[in-house]
């Protein structure tokens, strides 16, 4: 029996990530602008939409122009199909175990199903079968990520048992390339070279392949000729690309707390566990309820500012000491105005706050824990609330 966590009660809970839709509509138009007009954008609304909420992701992502809906769990792809959004969905990763359950009504749903191995070909025939209607298979080829994914000699075999069995209609060829985020990187070309051999062999079985798809944030934003038929960002929805660009992608959440207390210590007072720091001067310090249970990496201690909205404007304040699991202790300075309740900006765009001086990025966050902005953003755990702008 699976127990759920009682939610806490938004109202009491100081912690939240607000989420701007229009951001999301606004990085998918321009990033569709980029796009040539025969090729299509799936929207990668994984893990929760990242962490912003897979729902609010995927329609402020189709309002933008996406057609397609990408989620690693088939469960996720039920989910966004029983919401009524009726695009095309893709769903990649499952288990014996779950795909007995869930395929059947994933297929019978119309929801496309990656299959990357013989063993989950096995899996989808038998789901389509059950549920009396053809898959739509997308065949994974594995070009170098070593994770889910056909290698290219099993082709040929794959494609024959796929060309022979009524329930499998195959309507794509893809892969994930492992360094996109690396334009200098060899590695791509070499994975493209394998993908190309692949598709050719795999046409070789069940004829012409409809679409081929292959290109993430990165490769959308610097390789025009790896779009194809479909291209699948994720993190640039988000506001966050992984490679230099002039497209001007904007954050779409913003994560924010309140001060909890002001207090003012000597020159010389130690602060957080193991004492890495302690004050330079007199200051007032700030506790802010929001810690690592919440999201943030306690590797990133000691090396953030947050933006405090006090009565008198927003002010940056650095976060000093380690991180701990509830909260975190910033420094204020002397002079704050700042006093308990008000408003603190942890990460993102703080919204109608002029823009200097500017919010931290779930990238500042990243950099100073020595992680990538989309362990960030799906990081920021089940107790914060979820608010979404209007
Ligand atoms: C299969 C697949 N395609 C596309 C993406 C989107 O990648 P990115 O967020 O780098 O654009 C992911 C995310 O990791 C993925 O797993």
């Amino acid at each position: 029996m699976t127990i759920p966590i009682p939610a806490e009660d938004p109202r009491h809970v100081p912690n939240r990530a607000v989420i701007d839709p229009s951001a999301i509509t606004q990085n998918t138009r321009d990033l569709t602008g980029l796009l040539e007009e025969h090729t299509a954008l799936m929207a990668v609304v994984k893990a929760d939409g990242y962490g912003h909420g897979m729902l609010t992701a995927a329609r402020a992502a189709l309002e933008g122009g996406a057609t397609w809906l990408g989620v690693a769990h088939p469960a996720s792809a039920l989910a966004l199909s029983r919401a009524g959004l009726d695009v095309h969905i893709l769903t990649w990763l499952y288990e014996p175990h779950t795909a007995a359950i869930v395929l059947p009504e994933v297929i019978s749903s119309g929801i496309d199903v990656s299959v990357g191995s013989p063993e989950m070909l096995t899996l989808v025939a038998d789901a389509a079968r059950q549920a009396d209607r053809r898959a739509r298979v997308h065949l994974k080829i594995d070009t170098g990520m070593g994770r889910n994914g056909v290698l290219p000699e099993q082709i040929r075999q794959i494609g024959a048992a796929m060309r022979e069995d009524d329930f499998i209609e195959v309507v794509a060829a893809w892969t994930h390339l492992t360094s996109a985020d690396d334009p200098t990187d060899p590695s791509t070309d070499q994975e493209v070279a394998l993908f190309d051999s692949a598709c050719d062999a795999l046409a070789d079985e069940v004829g012409p392949i409809p679409l081929q798809h292959l290109a993430n944030s990165a490769a959308l934003l610097t390789r025009p000729d790896l779009h194809r038929d479909l291209v699948r960002p994720g993190i640039a929805l988000y506001g966050y690309p992984p490679v230099a660009t002039d497209v001007p992608l904007r954050p779409a959440m913003t994560l924010t707390s309140r001060l909890a207390l002001v207090k003012e210590v000597p020159e010389g007072h130690s602060i957080g566990y193991g004492r890495i720091r302690s004050t330079s001067r007199r200051t007032r310090l700030g506790l802010v309820p929001i810690g690592y249970a919440d999201g943030l990496h306690r590797a990133g201690s000691d090396q953030c500012d947050v933006l405090v909205r006090t009565a008198s404007g927003d002010h940056r304040a650095p976060q000093v000491g380690r991180i701990s699991m509830d909260q975190i202790v910033i420094d204020l300075g002397p002079d704050t105005d700042a006093s308990a309740g008000d408003e603190v900006f942890v990460f993102g765009d703080a919204g109608e706050a002029p823009t200097e001086p500017s919010a931290t990025t779930a990238d500042d966050w990243a950099r100073a824990a020595g992680t990538i902005p989309y362990e960030v953003l799906t990081s920021v755990s089940g107790r914060v609330t979820r608010e979404v702008r209007a």
